[in-house]
């Protein structure tokens, strides 16, 4: 491990009973001494009881960690990605860089190349590469760093049997799509109206996070299948629509479709609360959501705060908390656990509603809905890791 300049805390500068100088007859000049500075003179100036600490920017052995976030202006990221930065200057043990790929490949290698040029210790890669995984586990086997993927499609079996130093952060995507599909599957059962145009079918629209991303992939199918178990029939309305976990690109392609299904859709099944949100700003524009009630199902995964406005305004059927912090928290714990020797499994990350599985770590969904909107809160502030 190499020395790292970071901002520490040096030293108390002076304390109060030694600042006033008074009555104990010692100190008064050691006090000041302390800062360095001799005048002394305007002790009463400073009387009044104040313990101050500088900051100062030293070199010390604690590792570096160099994350590679997708895009800072995606909502879920820019809260999961603030959040590691708070619980690492809380903590202090590690120190934490970030970078902006801002939603491209080549930008991702660069920022990659760069942090692996700072001699990292960890590399947290929140990819979105997701041809280039094995590639991208060569890359981190020959620098000799960690690699912490987070967020994203997990490395293969054999990449973490080439390299010991590889980890994998993640929710259980499966249960973000079953959370949409239950939803709609119990809304449906108990609303025959739910069925727009009387066709026995539900007629959906399909909204794409990144093409091939884990969730993506996985919350498209996990929610279509739960409704075809559940013995409804169903119809996708305008094939899979990429939108990339976009707002703007959600409501583009809604309203899109509005002009010719504004009489059959049934239903808005969305990788993400942002992309969700852009379909119902689509759908009010389109008379949706009025006084009439004229209504289409909306279903998200995040729990962005935005998001739970929503579902409390009862636009957004459902969505699933895909918690920030607890995926900002996981990933600083196995840090923090492997620099120091220690392995990393569920007991010792000690975090609820997360599992782990040889060098996978798994976070869990919470389904919320109007009935228990408002335990979807987290605290950007949260640095608490044991
Ligand atoms: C998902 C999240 C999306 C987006 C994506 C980026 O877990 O639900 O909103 O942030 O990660 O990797």
């Amino acid at each position: 491990m190499k020395k790292r300049l970071v901002s520490v805390l040096m030293s108390v500068t002076m304390a109060a009973s030694l600042l006033a100088g008074c009555g104990s007859g010692a100190g008064g000049s050691s006090a000041v001494a302390n800062t360095g500075d001799t005048a002394a003179s305007d002790a009463s100036s400073q009387a009044e009881a104040t313990v101050e600490a500088e900051e100062e920017t030293a070199a010390v052995d604690i590792p570096l960690a160099g994350a590679c976030w997708y895009n800072f202006a995606d909502t879920f990221i820019s809260n999961a990605r603030q959040s590691l930065l708070n619980i690492a200057a809380a903590d202090g043990a590690i120190a934490v860089e970030d970078a902006d790929s801002q939603n491209d490949t080549a930008t991702q290698t660069n920022n990659m190349n760069n942090m692996f040029s700072k001699d990292v210790d960890y590399l947290i890669l929140n990819n979105i590469n997701t041809g280039a995984i094995d590639d991208i586990c060569n890359q981190i086997l020959e620098q000799g760093t960690y690699g912490i993927f987070a967020n994203t499609d997990s490395p293969s079996d054999e990449n973490f049997e080439k390299n010991e130093k590889l980890y994998s952060v993640s929710s259980v995507a499966t249960q973000s799509g079953d959370i949409m599909g239950e939803a709609i599957v119990e809304y449906w059962k108990a609303n025959p109206d739910a069925d727009r145009n009387g066709n026995g079918k539900l007629d959906y629209i399909m909204l794409l996070g990144i093409q091939g991303h884990y969730d993506t992939t996985v919350r498209s199918q996990y929610s279509v299948q739960k409704i075809v178990d559940s013995g409804i029939e169903v119809n996708q309305i305008g094939g899979d629509l990429v939108c990339e976990y976009s707002r703007a690109k959600a409501q583009e392609a809604v309203a899109a479709l509005l002009a010719n299904y504004s009489d059959d859709i049934d239903a808005i099944i969305a990788c993400n609360d942002d992309m969700a949100l852009g379909g119902i700003e689509a759908l009010k524009a389109g008379g949706f959501f009025g006084e009439d009630g004229k209504k289409v199902l909306v279903a998200g995964v995040d729990a962005t705060a935005v998001g739970c406005d929503a579902v409390r305004e009862g636009t957004l059927l459902v969505t699933a908390l895909n918690n920030p912090i607890t995926l900002a928290k996981a990933t600083y714990k196995v840090m923090k656990l492997t620099s120091e020797g220690k392995e990393v499994t569920t007991e010792s990350m000690g975090l609820d509603g997360v599992t782990v599985e040889g060098r996978r770590v798994w976070i869990d969904y919470k389904a919320i809905t109007k009935d228990n909107v408002d335990e979807a809160n987290y605290d950007i502030n949260d640095t608490v890791i044991e």
